[in-house]
């Protein structure tokens, strides 16, 4: 038998050799979850598939002159891959919706018809337009209800896009497939020679990350991952592995990053430069020639490449350079690296007017006139350091001015702002003037960690001072969890009503 002493230290190798095997477990656990959360489909993607157009939605005109458009919003069966039935939502369809296009100065109607199993809102993501129409988590539509918002298109030229936004479900119902493009078009934007062949020289490319598990579209969120869904590869308009044939010298995509959470860095995999042309809320002054886009959820860009007869081109996206520490950009997807679309020019190609030098005078306010200043401090626990609450108006604006807006992400991670209603101008990001993908109208825009932007934003109106507008994350999980506030548009003087009580 084992004297005392000798027992004791027996013990002692014993928990010694039992807190390595732990620490050694756990090191080992956390470097596979760390081997195992970058992805990457670049260069073993095989562009199977022709890529999906969303059809142009139908419309009727009433008697009134008001452009009516129908949306079903239903359940349905999606084959992203041959053979392998998926359970989806969509528009009009199984997964995605059509691509709605009015004018501006046009009516429009749209009859919203609910027949998913649970309660949703359709949000027009960039529209200006009255609260009461705007599809926000106010406005929800019951299983089985019907909602049909109207309203006078009074905005430039723009690549806008429609979602739900139940609160607290939204991450969930746009995952499932609930989104579609919706293009403004206008005088001045007819008139200049670009693109505009819809689904020939001017594609819709709508980019969402996904993850098959089984027959099942994946949607859970991984260790580590506060971010939300992120999937194991992407897709366009729905289409896994797409190419799409072009016929024409210069192809306009109309970039649509309508993931979750992913922020995408769009370029090509041969570092080609191309012309940005758009951005959220319509075109720049002039092309600016960029060789990369990031795009975060809920941001579009129009950009203009130039295709030579034959060849192929592939449009990826790169590793997101943000600035983020290295496990905030692993556990974010980062790292991760995608090909997302091909394209494939014919041997001969249609030629294409250049591109002009001078695209559209500003739409957006330059701060000079501005009435008051105001901050929001952005972290995943909430804006200013409240969590949503549907029933606190947290900003109450006059309609017709201008606002100066300091948004200051204060969080280790990144995150973006979104504001509704209203497109606003960059006037500073991150302590610099904003670089030309920044220097248009926007409605959303990327924030990385210890990042500020200073936003000038006019509220042209009509005034409802009982219904609000939205502010929010646009990574849709964080929006969800109450990363977004409340503001109502008010004549000068009023105040603004509490909203009513949902039974939502
Ligand atoms: Cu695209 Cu409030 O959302
Ligand atoms: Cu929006
Ligand atoms: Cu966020």
């Amino acid at each position: 038998m084992a004297s005392p002493p000798r027992r004791l230290r027996r013990l002692l190798l014993g928990a010694c050799a039992l807190a390595l095997t732990l620490v050694t477990a756990i090191v080992a656990a956390v470097a596979w979850t760390w081997a195992d959360a970058d992805v990457s489909t670049v260069g073993t993607t095989e562009f199977t598939t022709p890529l999906h157009i969303p059809p142009l939605a139908a419309s009727t005109v009433d008697a009134a002159g008001t452009r009516v458009f129908s949306l079903d919003m239903r359940t349905g069966t999606t084959e992203f891959e041959p053979g392998r039935a998926t359970d989806t939502w969509g528009f009009n369809g199984s997964y995605l919706g059509p691509t709605l296009r009015a004018a501006r100065g046009e009516r429009v109607r749209v009859q919203v018809r609910n027949q998913l199993p649970e309660a949703s809102t359709v949000h027009w993501h960039g529209m200006h337009l009255p609260a009461a129409m705007d599809g926000g988590p106010h406005q929800m539509v019951d299983p089985g209800a019907a909602w049909a918002p109207e309203w006078a298109v009074d905005q430039p030229a723009s690549t806008l896009w429609y979602h739900p936004h139940p609160h607290g479900a939204t991450e969930d119902h746009v995952r499932r497939g609930l989104a579609g493009m919706f293009l403004i078009d206008d005088g001045p934007s007819s008139h200049l020679p670009l693109p505009s062949a819809y689904g020939v020289d001017d594609i819709p490319v709508i980019v969402q990350d996904m993850r098959l598990r089984g027959t099942r579209l994946d949607g859970a969120h991984a260790i580590f991952r506060d971010i939300g869904f992120l999937g194991d590869r992407t897709m366009v308009n729905g289409t896994l592995s797409p190419y799409q044939e072009v016929g024409d010298e210069l192809v306009r995509l109309r970039l649509l990053n309508a993931s979750t959470a992913r922020t995408y860095t769009f370029a090509f995999d041969d570092g080609r430069p191309f012309a940005m042309i758009g951005s959220d809320g319509g075109l720049l002054e002039r092309p600016a020639t960029l060789d990369r886009i990031p795009l975060s959820p809920g941001e579009r860009a129009e950009i203009v490449v130039r295709m030579r007869p034959g060849e192929r081109t592939v449009l990826r996206s790169e590793k997101l350079a943000a600035g983020l520490d290295f496990w905030a950009n692993r556990f974010s997807g980062g790292d991760d690296t995608f090909d997302v679309l091909e394209l494939r020019a014919a041997s001969t190609l249609r030629p294409s007017p250049a591109l002009p030098q001078n695209l559209v005078p500003p739409s957006i306010p330059d701060g000079t006139d501005s009435v008051v200043e105001r901050r929001f401090d952005l972290t995943s626990a909430g804006i200013n350091g409240e969590r949503m609450d549907l029933s606190r108006i947290d900003t109450t604006v006059t309609r017709g001015t201008t606002e100066t807006w300091i948004v200051h992400n204060i969080d280790g991670m990144a995150h973006n702002f979104h504001v509704h209603d209203v497109q606003f101008r960059v006037l500073d990001y991150d302590g610099a003037p904003p670089a030309p993908e920044l220097g248009g109208a926007k409605d959303t825009i990327f924030l990385p960690p210890n990042t500020a932007a200073t936003l000038a934003l006019r509220f042209d109106g009509p005034a409802d001072p009982t219904t609000p507008y939205m502010y929010h994350c646009h990574l849709l999980w964080h929006e969800d969890v109450g990363m977004m506030g409340q503001f109502t548009v008010v004549e000068p003087g009023q105040q603004a009503a509490t909203p009513p009580k949902h039974s939502h």
